[in-house]
């Protein structure tokens, strides 16, 4: 009745921002990651007759309300699909520092799915466990592959067709992404409150809609060729085009700080001298900047020179789940 799973986090090349369905996390758009090497939660599930409630310990102390609700309602999920009542122990590990500015739902999520299932005998393929994942944090559906990874949205109600599934492994094509934190600090808007006002109120979110398959489509084509220019261009672009819809919602998203802009200026100067690099953005201040291996440490330096940024970590194309 016990299990331990690790999943790595990811990073959205072309972005999920939206959701149709808040129940069962249903996108209103299909996206596209990279599952990353160096960023990643440990999670152990206990199941017991011996527990009359649930109890979440996040890094060694007892994790807040709000987080512990998340995952005991997930956990719930978890219990109707094994028809289980039990109680259960989450004991997770988050190797995501968060003053890198990377969220650690999707790794933690896709830890606690994969651990939990296995925890209950579930028996679930990749894609049962990404459809899953998906129910905790729509992103986490896409850390249960390694590499390249593509969650397409579906089209049914029961949400049995949105799910993840690799386009390349890790292996198959090498780029660089490197993690810039410019500031620290808890954000004031958390990506689902976010991205639900977002929908409900800017009127750049049907714009948003009517392009954001097009770019999923020219980044897939991209990576199929490795044509990293094509694809930085496509990614920068769509960071910035989900930017501009938060612009617009009311009352209106600004996740960026004067850190983010000189970072942004900095890679578009990088370009113009020669350097292939690109940025993106998510629901936060931090950016991270891709660009190939071989100029990964041009890039990392040049970025260590700029006032506002305190810290880069690199990162290359990581593992999907495992059990440990
Ligand atoms: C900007 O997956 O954290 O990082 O499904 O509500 O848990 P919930 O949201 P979450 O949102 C991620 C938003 C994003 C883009 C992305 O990862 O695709």
């Amino acid at each position: 009745m016990k299990a331990t799973a690790k999943a790595n986090t990811n990073i959205a090349l072309i972005k999920y921002w939206g959701k149709r369905d808040e129940e069962l996390f249903l996108p209103m758009n299909s996206s596209l990651s990279i599952t990353l090497d160096s960023f990643y939660t440990i999670t152990n599930v206990e199941f017991s007759r011996n527990l009359n409630k649930d109890i979440f310990m996040l890094n060694n102390h007892q994790a807040s309300e709000s987080e512990s609700n998340k995952v005991f309602r997930f956990l719930d999920k978890i219990r109707k699909l094994a028809g289980t009542h039990l109680h259960a122990v989450v004991t997770s590990e988050n190797k995501v520092p968060t003053a890198a500015g990377f969220a650690s739902s999707a790794s933690g999520f896709a830890a606690l799915a994969a651990a939990a299932a296995k925890a209950l005998n579930l028996e679930l393929d990749e894609r049962e466990l990404s459809i899953l994942a998906r129910q905790g944090s729509g992103s986490a559906c896409r850390s249960i592959y390694g590499g390249y990874v593509e969650w397409q949205r579906g089209e049914r109600a029961d949400g049995k067709d949105s799910y993840a599934k690799q386009l390349l492994s890790e292996r198959d094509w090498n780029i660089s992404i490197l993690s810039c934190l410019v500031a620290s600090g808890q954000k004031q808007v958390s990506s689902r409150e976010g991205m639900k006002r977002t929908a409900l109120t800017s009127p750049f979110y049907s714009g948003w809609l009517n392009t954001v398959e097009k770019d999923l489509e020219r980044a897939k084509e991209a990576i199929r060729l490795r044509d990293f220019e094509s694809l930085g261009k496509i990614v920068e672009a769509n960071a910035l085009k989900m930017h501009a819809t938060m612009l617009g919602a009311e009352p209106p998203i600004l996740y960026w700080q004067s850190g983010t802009m000189e970072v942004m200026h900095h890679i578009q100067n990088l370009r113009l001298s020669g350097i292939s690099a690109y940025f993106t953005i998510d629901a936060g201040p931090n950016v991270k900047v891709l660009c190939l291996p071989e100029d990964e440490q041009r890039v990392y330096e040049s970025l260590l020179t700029l006032p506002s940024v305190q810290n880069v970590i690199i990162c290359h194309p990581g593992a999907g789940v495992s059990y440990l």
